[in-house]
């Protein structure tokens, strides 16, 4: 057997050869400046244009109300400033869940720096925020809701549809409702109009696109104050000079997912998320069999990305798993990647109420539509070969909180 099995697609994804291609050919000859008047740059105008309509197919939303930015970092930190900054001070209140990507968590703290009042409510054991719970939060001063799509650690799906119900229901002068899909976006469905968002960020490179490209979904009608000033690229609202090959390969990557969409059978959105889910169970049945005291983070099934899977290996270090594993060829990683080199428990799994002795413990298998299932034989058997080998440095567990 050859070639690595890479199991860590929820840090970043293989591109897509088609996506490679369009990205070379932009730097080769599609190198116009997009706002120049001559030919050059109409033609790179005309294929940015093109790029945001299938970016805009796969949320749901018309083109005009798709921009683009550098990633999904800057698109959270943009929905987040943008509408605190809108709001002049005069509706200072935003309410988050526990488990958000530090993109959203971290530029919160910052806003708290500029007078922001944040309230971060809790999760479930298996990452689940109530919608219930958040409509409690909601005062005269909210100005914004931020909910996560699926949660990148642990692969929680979120109950979008009911959260923007309950805030739609407030009528005109109800808060903002902004949705990080990063982690769901073109792999599991979305429709911006039914979830009542009114911004959402998604990101090319979790989708077999280029890294450093993303966009911001901003709902017509709704105003954000810029993160970027400049030129006026972007309609005004993102200065700067595109990131063509980026854009145009962040758009190549979504023309594959949407012709997934009018396929049928096992090629088609629904048969890759049904093929998936076994994998996925195989995966977690493969881990309990040859480690049962293994404890699964996340929904075991039911509202769950079908491409996450997260473990603790009570007893044992997370860093020193994945480094057995990658001896043998198998890639996965521990808790979020940003977190990755600090050797900190996951902030994600302490909120679900699991010990800091549990959370680094933890190793995250993340797949992707190239994931075959003699790959997760593989790492079963490599996960096998890995904990027989550490086990004489088993440290006793210590009680969990279950
Ligand atoms: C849920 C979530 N939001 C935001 C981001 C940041 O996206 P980007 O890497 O494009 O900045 C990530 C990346 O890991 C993520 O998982």
């Amino acid at each position: 057997m050859s070639g690595i099995v890479y199991l860590d697609n929820s840090s970043t994804t293989r591109p897509f050869p088609e996506v490679v291609a369009t990205v070379a050919e932009a730097l080769q000859s599609g190198y116009g400046n997009p706002s120049s008047l001559h030919r050059l740059g109409e033609e790179v105008s005309k294929r940015i244009e093109s790029a945001r309509k299938n970016v805009a197919s796969l949320l749901g939303a018309a083109p005009e109300e798709v921009f683009f930015t550098s990633g999904g970092t800057e698109s959270n930190n943009w929905a987040l400033f943008g509408t605190y900054r809108f709001f002049g001070g005069k509706r200072p209140h935003i309410i988050t869940t526990a488990v958000e990507h530090p993109s959203v968590l971290e530029t919160l703290s910052a806003l708290k720096r500029e007078g922001a009042h944040v309230t971060v409510v809790k999760v479930d054991r298996s990452g689940f925020v109530s919608p219930e719970e958040i409509k409690g939060h909601i005062r005269d001063d909210t100005a914004l809701v931020s909910v996560m799509y699926v949660q990148n650690e642990i692969g929680t799906v979120e109950p979008i549809k009911e959260i923007g119900a309950i805030i739609a229901e407030l009528g005109p002068r109800r808060p903002r409702f902004h949705v990080d899909a990063v982690q769901g976006f073109a792999r599991l469905p979305i429709d911006v109009k039914e979830w009542n968002a009114d911004l959402v960020s998604v990101s090319a490179h979790k989708i077999h696109g280029p890294k450093g490209v993303g966009a911001l979904y901003v709902r017509k009608g709704v105003e954000i104050r810029p993160l970027i000033y400049g030129g006026g690229q972007e309609g005004g609202m993102r200065s700067g000079t595109e990131n063509v090959p980026g854009i145009l390969g962040f758009g190549k990557a979504c023309e594959i997912w949407l012709s997934d969409r009018t396929t049928t059978g096992p090629e088609s959105a629904n048969g890759l998320m049904e093929r998936l889910l076994k994998l996925r169970r195989k995966l977690i049945d493969g881990v309990r069999r040859i480690f049962p005291d293994a404890i699964l983070h996340g929904p075991e099934d039911g509202n769950v990305a079908p491409y996450i899977v997260h473990f603790a290996f009570p007893g044992f270090r997370g860093e020193t798993i994945l480094h057995a594993l990658e001896a043998r060829g198998v890639f996965v990683s521990t808790g979020s990647a940003c977190s990755s080199h600090h050797p900190k428990p996951s902030p994600v799994i302490l909120a679900l109420g699991r010990s800091e002795a549990e959370a680094l413990s933890s190793i995250r298998f993340s797949m992707s539509r190239f994931t075959t299932d003699e790959e997760i034989d593989r790492a079963i058997e490599a996960l096998e070969d890995a904990l027989r080998e550490l086990l004489p440095w088993r440290q006793p567990a210590e009680r969990g909180r279950r």
